[in-house]
């Protein structure tokens, strides 16, 4: 992935419709409980000892630099990777560890942050890969897409080969595949890259909906601050594999350790 920094846009608008129906009904036990997460490659300490909590409806993101350890975060509790220590527990159950197809079935739905959609196939066909979670129904895998796509906007794509698509609307249609497994919880890793200021808007608006209509927990890596701004009830900082500051937005955007760091002229490698 090429280098890059915060992206803060123009930040006027959205915010204010951040504290809606959903983060009032956000309930206040945690529905994902990560606690003292590590994980090493070789000499390095991707994650360290990393502890966050998403709660049931809230909408939260994870942000830092390049190479901090967001992805490698994601993976650790999606289960394409296990970690070296620490738990990870998703609606009262431990998963870490548990393979990727065991976490997505308890209710975990993700994206990654390389899309590859099948390109010979369909959109709707890409979308249907999420829709036979647990079963092998083709008409329920297939109503699943759909609703999918059309929660996405991409219902007009629907038959078009995923090759022809452009790279914001193949991020928009590995969105699809992930809410076609009907998940309680999505892990949105960095799915507004490249995209312009009206189309950040429209994923924002589609996401917000799909938090309050359909109380879909959302737990989002992003450098787009002009989305994060928008979305985000609380805010996770990783630097160096380590979680430096949590809180609100503003909170976090004010942070001494998280202008150095991250977001302050020069601070991103
Ligand atoms: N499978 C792997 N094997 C070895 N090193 C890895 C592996 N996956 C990630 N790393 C390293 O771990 C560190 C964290 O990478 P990670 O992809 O989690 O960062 P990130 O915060 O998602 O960065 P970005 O914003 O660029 O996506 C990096 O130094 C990366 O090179
Ligand atoms: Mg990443």
């Amino acid at each position: 992935m090429p280098e890059r920094g915060p992206d803060f846009g123009r930040t006027s608008g959205a915010a204010d419709a951040r504290a809606g129906a959903a983060g009032a009904r956000a309930g206040a036990s945690p529905l994902l409980t990560v606690a003292g997460v590590s994980k090493r490659f070789r000499g390095l300490l991707a994650v360290a000892d990393a502890s966050i909590d998403v709660r049931a409806g809230e909408i939260v993101a994870l942000i830092g630099p390049n190479g901090a350890g967001k992805t490698t975060l994601f993976n650790l509790i999606a289960g394409s990777l296990a970690p070296d220590s620490g738990s990870v527990r998703f609606a009262g159950r431990e998963i870490a560890g548990e393979r990727a197809d065991r976490v997505c079935a308890a209710g975990i739905g993700r994206t990654f942050q390389l899309v590859k959609p099948f390109a010979d196939m369909s959109v709707i066909e890409n979308a249907m890969v999420g829709g036979f979670r647990g079963t092998a129904d083709r008409e329920r895998a297939r109503d699943r897409a759909a609703r999918a796509l059309q929660a996405l906007d991409m219902w007009t794509l629907r038959d078009r080969p995923a090759s022809s698509l452009t790279l914001p609307d193949r991020k928009r249609l590995e969105v699809a595949r992930a809410l076609a497994t009907e998940p309680t919880m999505l892990l949105l890793d960095e799915v507004m890259a490249g995209l312009r200021p009206t189309e950040t808007d429209l994923m924002v608006a589609a996401f917000r909906k799909l938090n309050a209509d359909h109380g879909i927990t959302i737990l989002l890596i992003e450098h787009v601050m002009r989305a994060v701004m928008a979305l985000a009830q609380r805010v996770y900082v990783l630097h160096h594999g380590q979680i430096i500051a949590q809180g609100t937005p503003q909170q976090v955007t004010r942070d001494p350790r998280v202008l150095e760091s991250y977001l302050g002229s020069g601070g991103v490698h």
